[in-house]
Protein backbone atom coordinates (compact mmCIF):
# COMPACT_ATOMS: atom_id res chain seq x y z
CA UNK A 1 0.00 0.00 0.00
CA UNK A 2 1.14 3.62 -0.61
CA UNK A 3 1.25 5.45 2.39
CA UNK A 4 2.90 9.07 0.29
CA UNK A 5 -0.27 11.16 1.07
CA UNK A 6 -0.07 9.88 4.90
CA UNK A 7 3.85 10.46 4.33
CA UNK A 8 3.62 11.88 8.32
CA UNK A 9 2.37 8.38 10.10
CA UNK A 10 4.98 5.52 10.08
CA UNK A 11 3.74 2.03 8.72
CA UNK A 12 2.65 1.12 11.83
CA UNK A 13 0.75 3.99 12.62
CA UNK A 14 -1.14 2.97 9.41
CA UNK A 15 -1.70 -0.01 10.44
CA UNK A 16 -3.36 0.32 13.59
CA UNK A 17 -5.10 2.99 12.35
CA UNK A 18 -6.56 0.79 9.63
CA UNK A 19 -6.97 -2.58 11.21
CA UNK A 20 -7.02 -1.42 14.27
CA UNK A 21 -7.37 -3.86 18.11
CA UNK A 22 -10.11 -3.94 20.49
CA UNK A 23 -12.70 -1.73 18.70
CA UNK A 24 -15.88 -1.55 20.67
CA UNK A 25 -17.08 -2.38 24.18
CA UNK A 26 -17.12 -4.91 26.83
CA UNK A 27 -20.28 -5.95 26.89
CA UNK A 28 -19.97 -7.00 30.75
CA UNK A 29 -17.08 -4.77 31.11
CA UNK A 30 -15.67 -4.49 35.06
CA UNK A 31 -14.97 -0.71 34.64
CA UNK A 32 -15.61 1.71 31.78
CA UNK A 33 -13.83 5.07 31.99
CA UNK A 34 -13.92 7.81 29.49
CA UNK A 35 -12.05 10.66 28.93
CA UNK A 36 -12.51 14.17 27.06
CA UNK A 37 -9.11 15.96 25.26
CA UNK A 38 -8.70 19.54 26.75
CA UNK A 39 -6.94 20.22 23.34
CA UNK A 40 -9.15 19.03 20.57
CA UNK A 41 -12.36 17.83 22.48
CA UNK A 42 -12.24 14.63 21.39
CA UNK A 43 -13.47 11.85 23.42
CA UNK A 44 -12.49 8.57 24.42
CA UNK A 45 -13.97 4.98 26.12
CA UNK A 46 -12.37 2.00 27.60
CA UNK A 47 -13.45 -0.78 28.38
CA UNK A 48 -12.06 -3.28 30.98
CA UNK A 49 -12.36 -6.77 32.29
CA UNK A 50 -10.19 -7.32 34.98
CA UNK A 51 -9.87 -10.93 37.08
CA UNK A 52 -7.55 -11.07 40.33
CA UNK A 53 -6.38 -7.34 39.56
CA UNK A 54 -4.89 -8.36 36.36
CA UNK A 55 -6.44 -6.77 32.93
CA UNK A 56 -7.76 -9.71 30.75
CA UNK A 57 -9.57 -7.76 28.38
CA UNK A 58 -9.78 -3.86 26.99
CA UNK A 59 -11.66 -2.37 24.69
CA UNK A 60 -12.11 1.09 23.11
CA UNK A 61 -14.14 3.90 20.97
CA UNK A 62 -13.41 7.07 20.45
CA UNK A 63 -14.43 10.30 18.51
CA UNK A 64 -10.95 10.87 18.22
CA UNK A 65 -8.86 10.91 15.45
CA UNK A 66 -6.77 8.30 13.02
CA UNK A 67 -3.48 9.46 16.10
CA UNK A 68 -6.19 8.47 18.85
CA UNK A 69 -7.23 5.06 17.18
CA UNK A 70 -3.83 3.95 16.89
CA UNK A 71 -3.03 5.07 20.13
CA UNK A 72 -5.58 3.36 21.36
CA UNK A 73 -5.27 0.20 19.45
CA UNK A 74 -1.52 -0.51 20.49
CA UNK A 75 -2.39 1.11 24.56
CA UNK A 76 -5.22 -1.55 24.44
CA UNK A 77 -2.61 -4.71 23.58
CA UNK A 78 -0.31 -3.25 25.88
CA UNK A 79 -2.52 -3.67 29.03
CA UNK A 80 -3.93 -6.78 28.13
CA UNK A 81 -2.59 -9.22 30.41
CA UNK A 82 -0.93 -6.95 32.97
CA UNK A 83 -2.13 -6.13 36.74
CA UNK A 84 -3.71 -2.66 37.37
CA UNK A 85 -0.45 -1.30 39.20
CA UNK A 86 1.42 -2.47 35.80
CA UNK A 87 -0.88 -0.69 33.82
CA UNK A 88 -1.01 2.08 35.61
CA UNK A 89 2.69 2.48 35.03
CA UNK A 90 2.00 2.88 31.29
CA UNK A 91 1.90 6.58 29.61
CA UNK A 92 0.76 7.99 26.14
CA UNK A 93 4.86 8.07 25.84
CA UNK A 94 4.37 4.15 26.17
CA UNK A 95 2.30 4.21 23.45
CA UNK A 96 3.76 6.63 21.09
CA UNK A 97 7.16 4.22 21.47
CA UNK A 98 5.20 1.20 20.48
CA UNK A 99 3.77 3.04 17.81
CA UNK A 100 7.15 4.09 16.42
CA UNK A 101 6.23 7.88 16.53
CA UNK A 102 3.46 10.08 16.40
CA UNK A 103 3.65 13.34 14.35
CA UNK A 104 4.27 16.57 17.58
CA UNK A 105 0.92 18.17 16.88
CA UNK A 106 -0.60 14.64 17.47
CA UNK A 107 1.25 13.66 20.28
CA UNK A 108 -2.13 14.84 22.78
CA UNK A 109 -4.07 12.52 20.63
CA UNK A 110 -2.58 9.51 22.44
CA UNK A 111 -3.12 11.12 26.27
CA UNK A 112 -7.00 10.09 25.47
CA UNK A 113 -6.28 6.64 25.51
CA UNK A 114 -3.61 7.20 28.96
CA UNK A 115 -6.34 8.94 30.54
CA UNK A 116 -9.38 7.31 29.75
CA UNK A 117 -7.51 3.81 31.18
CA UNK A 118 -6.38 5.43 33.78
CA UNK A 119 -10.31 6.31 34.59
CA UNK A 120 -11.15 3.11 33.74
CA UNK A 121 -9.02 1.68 36.88
CA UNK A 122 -9.92 4.44 38.93
CA UNK A 123 -13.41 3.11 38.64
CA UNK A 124 -12.72 -0.23 39.17
CA UNK A 125 -10.90 0.56 42.26
CA UNK A 126 -13.38 2.76 43.75
CA UNK A 127 -16.04 -0.46 43.28
CA UNK A 128 -13.86 -2.94 44.94
CA UNK A 129 -12.13 -0.56 47.63
CA UNK A 130 -8.90 -1.33 46.31
CA UNK A 131 -5.32 1.40 47.25
CA UNK A 132 -3.54 1.49 43.92
CA UNK A 133 -0.13 3.18 43.97
CA UNK A 134 -0.65 4.16 40.90
CA UNK A 135 -3.55 6.19 41.25
CA UNK A 136 -2.37 8.48 43.82
CA UNK A 137 -2.94 12.23 43.18
CA UNK A 138 -4.66 11.09 40.15
CA UNK A 139 -7.85 13.30 40.16
CA UNK A 140 -10.86 11.39 37.92
CA UNK A 141 -12.53 14.90 37.96
CA UNK A 142 -10.13 16.89 36.01
CA UNK A 143 -10.33 15.71 33.04
CA UNK A 144 -13.37 17.99 31.92
CA UNK A 145 -11.99 21.45 33.68
CA UNK A 146 -8.34 22.15 32.53
CA UNK A 147 -8.41 23.83 29.35
CA UNK A 148 -4.97 24.46 29.10
CA UNK A 149 -1.70 22.12 27.98
CA UNK A 150 -1.62 19.38 31.08
CA UNK A 151 -1.18 16.67 29.55
CA UNK A 152 3.11 17.49 29.05
CA UNK A 153 3.26 16.75 32.33
CA UNK A 154 2.67 13.06 31.17
CA UNK A 155 5.42 12.92 28.75
CA UNK A 156 7.93 13.67 31.93
CA UNK A 157 7.46 10.01 33.30
S1 LIG B 1 -7.27 15.46 17.25
FE1 LIG B 1 -8.55 14.80 18.88
S2 LIG B 1 -7.84 12.82 19.30
FE2 LIG B 1 -6.56 13.45 17.70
Amino acid sequence: MSNKKMGMYNEKVMEHFTNPKNVGVIEDADAVGTYGSPVCGDMMEISLKVENDVIVDAKFRTFGCGSAIASSSVATEMIKGKTLEEALKLTNQNFVDELGGLPGPKIHCSVLAEQAIKNAIYVYAKEHGLELEGLKGFDPDSEFEHDDEEEEEEEDL
